[in-house]
């Protein structure tokens, strides 16, 4: 059998197709065995910057109570958020929840040490988060505090969350407003444990693992999906340990690699960028399927029924803060580049549909790459947001197949990368989508695919494209870059023929 390729893994081959401007794909409709997990699509929500207060909560005045902002819950919707992971990242291992629960005027003021050094007053906490989960219909997925937390502390929020009879803990919940238990299951043990969650080994967290899980009894019908620190880019060490140590005792284990344009001193600007700027941002999102591919074999070695989920619980762009903002607030601007981040990435983990079942992009609102910015009342939706709008299709669908019969490659100096980026999938009702981009900032590409397995007649799609590689949305111009409709798509004789133009984002649904 013919292996299947993607069009990313093409990175592997020899460059001598360099300079091949059409791409020509096959789709196989009738080899499609996985599913590709809504819970791809999730959100990061940590309290950072103007994520959390003036992000997806405001309060009328200085002393009010926080109130989630229905402008942005509304829009969220329209992403079908999955999952949001909460309360961090680095703030998770800070965070003690008991600060966060009872009548908001009688909660303790904290420190955010890890982002700006600012006091927060805990106006939002476990049922403020509940309440937003339940308005999107969104798995909540809680990160416990092992790096100055204890075992009893994290044990007493499980059970607080959890529990759905008379215990200490469940009763505080009742006293707390809630009577029946959240029913929470996806839960991290920590967070960057190699790094901010305690700078620990591999050896030593796995440890620490067993012990902080063998606390989260079951309750009810709710047994914890228990999420482990996993590593850092291509740690692979970390992730050996990991499994061989503590494999047998998780069900997620969480990745988290960010794409720069540069060093983590000199990141780049988010916008005003250069087109080598550009090209590295594209070609650091797409080292995630090598490392994706690499992790899933030292995972297979150890879990080859892959009963454990790769998430990747920490993804996206990382830009410098937008000038004038506070540097530890992690604002930043957000515009075609990032959509074609997103959209490269988002079809590296549907490719790996059998392994990777969850990912949160950083973050959902004001953070590094946003769905959504705010300034006061006003709102505007980023590039990013429409591309998670467009690839809503995929959720739940199977997954299909794509190999390359002849790649088009975007080369800059010496290096190169594959210009176009795609994924196939057939929904509940038998529909086939395909999403495809042109990582390409100069040049149009076509695109021809062999859609295999499958007698589709007829096609319509959106486009996500705009004049510059920097075009982006500001409270001034929130439309400059938005969905449009996209003719340049036929289907002929179960050939599909696609014109897309330079760095642009399309959804295609054939019939
Ligand atoms: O997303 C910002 C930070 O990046 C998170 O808090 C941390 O986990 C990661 O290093």
């Amino acid at each position: 059998m013919k292996p299947l390729l993607s069009v990313v893994a093409l990175l592997g081959l020899s460059t001598a197709a360099v300079g091949q401007t059409s791409t020509q794909l096959v789709v196989h409709a009738d080899r499609g065995r996985d599913t590709i997990s809504r819970h791809i699509y999730g959100q990061f929500a940590e309290h950072l910057g103007r994520l959390v207060y003036d992000g997806v909560w405001s309060r009328s005045g200085p002393e009010g109570p926080w109130q989630m902002r229905t402008d942005v819950v509304e829009a969220l919707k329209r992403i079908k958020v999955p999952n949001i992971r909460w309360p961090g990242g680095c703030f998770a291992d800070t965070y003690h929840w008991r600060d966060g629960v009872g009548p908001s005027d009688q909660r303790p003021s904290i420190v955010n040490t890890n982002w700006g050094g600012v006091t927060e007053d805990n106006g939002v906490g476990t049922h403020e988060f509940l309440a937003l989960t339940k308005a999107l219909g969104a798995e909540p997925f809680v990160v416990g505090n092992v790096g100055s937390g204890t075992v009893q502390e994290m044990h007493d929020w499980w059970e607080y969350l959890n529990h759905p009879g008379r215990s200490p803990m469940a009763d505080l919940r009742r006293k707390n407003g809630q009577q029946e238990p959240f029913n929470v299951r996806w839960w991290g043990i920590g967070n960057e444990a190699w790094g901010c969650g305690g700078n620990m080994r591999p050896e030593y967290y796995a440890d620490e693992l067993k012990r902080y899980g063998t606390y989260l009894p079951g309750y009810g019908g709710v047994r914890p999906f228990r999420v482990a620190v996993g590593p850092s880019d291509g740690d692979y060490n970390w992730m050996e340990v990991l499994m061989r140590e503590a494999g047998r005792h998780i069900e997620g284990v969480d990745l988290h690699h960010y794409t720069l344009a540069g060093p983590w001193s000199a990141k780049g600007p988010a916008t005003g960028f250069t087109d080598a700027q550009w090209f590295r941002s594209m070609r650091n999102a797409l080292a995630v399927d090598e490392m994706i591919t690499r992790h899933s074999a030292i995972m297979d070695k150890y879990d080859p029924r892959k009963r454990v989920a790769l998430i990747v619980g920490e993804w996206g762009t990382w830009h410098d803060p937008e000038p004038g903002s506070r540097p530890g607030f992690l604002y930043q601007q957000n515009t075609m580049r990032d959509a074609l981040v997103a959209a490269a990435s988002l079809d590296i983990f549907n490719k790996h549909a059998d392994r990777v079942r969850g990912a949160n992009i950083a973050q959902m609102v004001n953070v590094l790459q946003a769905m959504i910015l705010t300034q006061g009342r006003q709102m505007v939706l980023t590039p990013t947001y429409h591309v998670f709008e467009f690839y809503t299709v995929h959720h739940d669908a199977v997954l299909l197949p794509i190999s390359v019969s002849r790649g088009g490659w975007y080369a800059v100096g010496v290096d190169s990368i594959p210009a176009v980026s795609a994924s196939a999938s057939r929904d509940r009702s038998g529909v086939i989508h395909v999403t495809m981009s042109n990582l390409d900032p100069t040049a149009t590409r076509t695109v021809t695919v062999d859609i295999q397995g499958a007698s589709a007649t007829n096609v319509s799609g959106r486009v996500l494209a705009a004049e510059r590689t920097d075009a982006h949305n500001t409270f001034e111009r929130p439309e400059v870059v938005k969905p449009a409709r996209f003719t340049d798509a036929r289907i002929a004789n179960g050939q599909l023929s696609v014109t897309l133009p330079a760095r642009s984002v399309v959804v295609l649904e054939l019939r």
